[in-house]
């Protein structure tokens, strides 16, 4: 039987769970049983009480017995190693578990002999959809960037006429259009800004302007970005330097800079240097949500706002923990459908056939499946 424990997540600031009282239930009529960390919960909102009525065991944290007999352990980010360390081999962690590069990652299943789902690493593809946890949450960070921005803002967003005369609408610059970029654009939208928008893959040039937006161009030079399975590849340095050309006057204009642009595993590009910061207006805001994976502005600090001549840079990492009760609504039904179809009469069984599973699979029984991508960050 399939056996789940979902502890209190261990990160700093994390405040998300990865099951609600809602995919708790339907764990339980699929036949599984359930152990739920004391307080699990509580700082996205769902009390301890709703997981027993939804059908869990609630245990203390860290509780050895109930650790030793779960098989599949359901995180939101990797647990600590100490907890890691109580589980019996075999035992299957799905989550967001950062495997690009991660080596401590590696090394803590391979010793205890644990399977792991990395959710970053679902494949692109339709059926993946529903469980597509990246795009849930990048969902909530495009969102939750453009009402910090306009928060922080010194101006109005919407254009409004007064008795006192005319307020111009703000102007937005969107920095990446994937899924965090596109969920800010339609947010700075809604809020009645003109927005700007920057992507190298002329693919999302449609759905840019199906928001209301409006489309930069990407440089015309001779090398033309190349596409893996629906990310970007990383681009040369000539096509930064041309690229930055554009946005100098696009970004000299602005009110605010919204920075989503990410290359999966690899660095961040930067696309605000400090001569285009020069060149901002005292009183704009920039806000960068790429700052983990270094950032999309030159300057910006993970969770720290840094007024730089009057420009308010903003590095906002972890944006989905500021939404925590939606965020872990989106996310626990993410793992739900990921599972379901793994789950017969309450038996889970890892199918490595099944092209999600292979996708995300980093470690079977110990073994790593994908060793230069946690070693090194690179897929061989
Ligand atoms: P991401 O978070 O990896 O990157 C964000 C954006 O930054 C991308 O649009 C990328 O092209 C852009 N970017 C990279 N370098 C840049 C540069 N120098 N200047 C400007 N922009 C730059 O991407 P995300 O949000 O994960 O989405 C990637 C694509 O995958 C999107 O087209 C999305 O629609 C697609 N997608 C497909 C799904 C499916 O079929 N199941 C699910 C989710 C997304």
């Amino acid at each position: 039987m399939a056996r789940f424990f979902i502890p209190l997540e261990s990160s700093p600031r994390e405040t998300r769970v990865a099951a609600t009282p809602e995919t708790v239930k339907k764990f339980i009529a699929m036949g599984c049983s359930l152990y739920f960390e004391k307080g699990a919960g509580l700082s996205a909102g769902f009390l301890d009480q709703a997981y027993i009525d939804a059908g869990a065991k609630l245990v203390e944290p860290g509780d050895d017995k109930a650790l030793a007999e779960s098989n599949v352990l359901l995180c939101v980010k990797k647990p600590n190693d100490e907890l890691l360390k109580k589980l019996s081999p075999g035992t299957l962690i799905t989550g967001l578990l950062e495997p690009y590069g991660n080596k401590t990652l590696a090394s803590v299943l391979q010793l205890k002999g644990l399977s792991a789902l990395s959710l970053e690493l679902l494949p692109r593809i339709s059926r993946a959809q529903s469980s597509d946890a990246l795009s849930s949450q990048a969902n909530i960070s495009g969102y939750k960037s453009v009402i910090l921005a306009a928060s922080a803002l010194d101006r109005y967003f919407p254009m409004l006429m007064t008795a006192a005369g005319t307020v111009q609408p703000a102007k937005v610059v969107v920095l990446g259009a994937g899924v965090a970029g596109l969920q800010a654009i339609a947010t700075a939208k809604r809020l009645g800004a003109v927005v700007y928008v920057s992507d190298i893959r002329p693919a999302v040039k449609e759905q840019v302007e199906s928001l209301g937006a409006r489309f930069i161009e990407p440089p015309e030079i001779s090398e033309k970005p190349s596409e893996s399975g629906g990310y970007a590849r990383e681009v040369s340095k000539e096509f930064l330097l041309a690229q930055r050309q554009q946005l100098i006057h696009h970004l000299s204009e602005a009110d605010v800079a919204i920075c989503t642009a990410q290359v999966p595993g690899k660095k961040a590009p930067c696309l605000i240097d400090d001569e285009i910061l020069d060149q901002m207006r005292p009183g704009s805001v920039v806000v960068d949500i790429a700052v983990d994976q270094g950032g999309n502005c030159s300057g910006t600090k993970s969770n720290e706002t840094i007024s730089r001549k009057g420009v308010k840079l903003i590095g906002a990492s972890d944006l989905p923990c500021t939404v925590p009760n939606h965020a872990s609504y989106l996310y626990a039904r993410n793992l739900l459908a990921l599972l379901n179809p793994l789950i017969t009469n309450g038996e889970l069984t890892l199918n490595t056939e099944d092209e999600l599973v292979k996708g995300a699979l980093i470690s079977k029984d110990g073994v790593i499946q994908c060793p230069e991508l946690l070693s090194t960050g690179e897929l061989n």
